[in-house]
């Protein structure tokens, strides 16, 4: 199906004995291959008569030689799958493998792909960017604290590089436009965080993605495309994506993320914004102040600054909550 599918990727026509040629297998052959692409993979074919078969959409499938040929790129060996339960899964299987690090996975389409707090996150087919490196961190809990914001700064920076300059932060990490979801991180620890450990930094970005089943995403959400009105290349995006994480990664763990402190609040997009804070408990309400030195989020309750972190917390703008 993948020798089909980089056949149709252009979006033009395809005859069906050019594609049975191309292939080496008979027309009927290729008509079962299509029809696993539209009921697989959820990939719109469109038939005319005379002309061929053609993709809905055309498709930039993910390239790992393109990817690992890339010069002044961190030397990340790229791992690119077809379809996984979740990268993030994936590469902390791989980690336990002893595949040597820093390493990456990629994949065209998630089946259970994995968002904070047990939820899931809608992965289809060749839309969108699924990701998850794995670095090994020896500076125990100073490199730890922060380093899910430090690594939306990283997305950020990529996501405004490519023409997306409304984006902004959303505490703890996620990429937000105008209140609309536009990616998500979620980070796994492997090892003893105190000490030695494995962080799995997992990243969703809504790349070409324009429509979702009724109900499958819970809250507002929006895509690169969906904002500037063209296709953006993936493999571009991931190539981007390894340079910021790479030059963030380096100052969060040299210095911590005091150094991104400031950079970080510029971006908050609810600065100053009454909210409400929740760990599944009575939430708490107030304003805004901004981060501290460690990421946590610093809220003025009652007229005293608090600040709160950890990974079960979630914000809410008051009006919503
Ligand atoms: P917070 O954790 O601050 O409450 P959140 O509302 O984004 O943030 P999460 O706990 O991070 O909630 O859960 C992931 C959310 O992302 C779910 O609400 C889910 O519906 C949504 N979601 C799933 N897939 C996508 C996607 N591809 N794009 C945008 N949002 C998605
Ligand atoms: C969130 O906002 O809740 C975090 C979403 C993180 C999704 C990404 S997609 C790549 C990686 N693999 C997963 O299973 N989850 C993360």
């Amino acid at each position: 199906m993948l020798a089909l599918l980089t056949l149709l990727q252009d979006g033009r026509f395809h005859s069906g004995e050019a594609l049975g040629a191309a292939l080496g297998v008979s027309r009927s052959a290729v008509w079962k291959q299509l029809q696993a692409l539209q009921s697989e993979l959820s990939l719109p074919v469109h038939k005319v008569r005379g002309r061929g078969y053609r993709l809905e959409t055309p498709l930039q499938l993910l390239n790992a030689d393109w990817l690992n040929s890339q010069v002044g790129a961190p030397q990340w060996a790229a791992c690119v799958l077809q379809s996984v339960d979740s990268t993030n899964a994936e590469a902390l299987r791989r980690m336990s493998q002893a595949q040597s690090m820093p390493f990456y996975v990629i994949a065209e389409r998630q089946t259970n792909g994995r968002g904070r707090r047990g939820r899931s996150w809608l992965s289809p087919f060749g839309e969108n960017l699924y990701y998850s490196l794995v670095v090994r961190v020896e500076g125990g809990m100073r490199q730890l604290e922060g380093m899910s914001l430090a690594i939306g700064l990283a997305l950020l920076q990529v996501i405004r590089a490519f023409g997306v300059s409304e984006a902004g932060l959303k505490w703890p990490n996620d990429v937000l436009v105008a209140d609309r979801k536009l990616a998500g991180i979620l980070l796994e620890i492997s090892g003893d965080p105190a000490d030695v450990c494995h962080v799995v930094i997992g990243i969703g970005l809504n790349v070409n993605m324009l429509a979702a089943e009724q109900g499958a995403i819970g809250q507002p959400w929006t895509s690169m495309r969906a904002e500037l009105g063209h296709l953006l290349n993936r493999n571009e995006l991931v190539n981007e994506l390894n340079r910021q994480l790479s030059r963030y990664l380096e100052i969060q763990l040299r210095d911590g993320f005091s150094a991104l402190q400031d950079e970080w609040q510029a971006s908050h997009l609810w600065q100053g914004r009454q909210v409400a804070l929740t760990a599944g408990g009575e939430p708490i309400v107030g304003e805004v102040a901004g981060v501290d030195c460690s990421g946590a989020i610093r809220l003025r309750v009652n007229g005293a600054e608090r600040s709160f972190s950890g990974g079960e917390l979630s914000l809410r703008l008051r009006d919503d909550s």
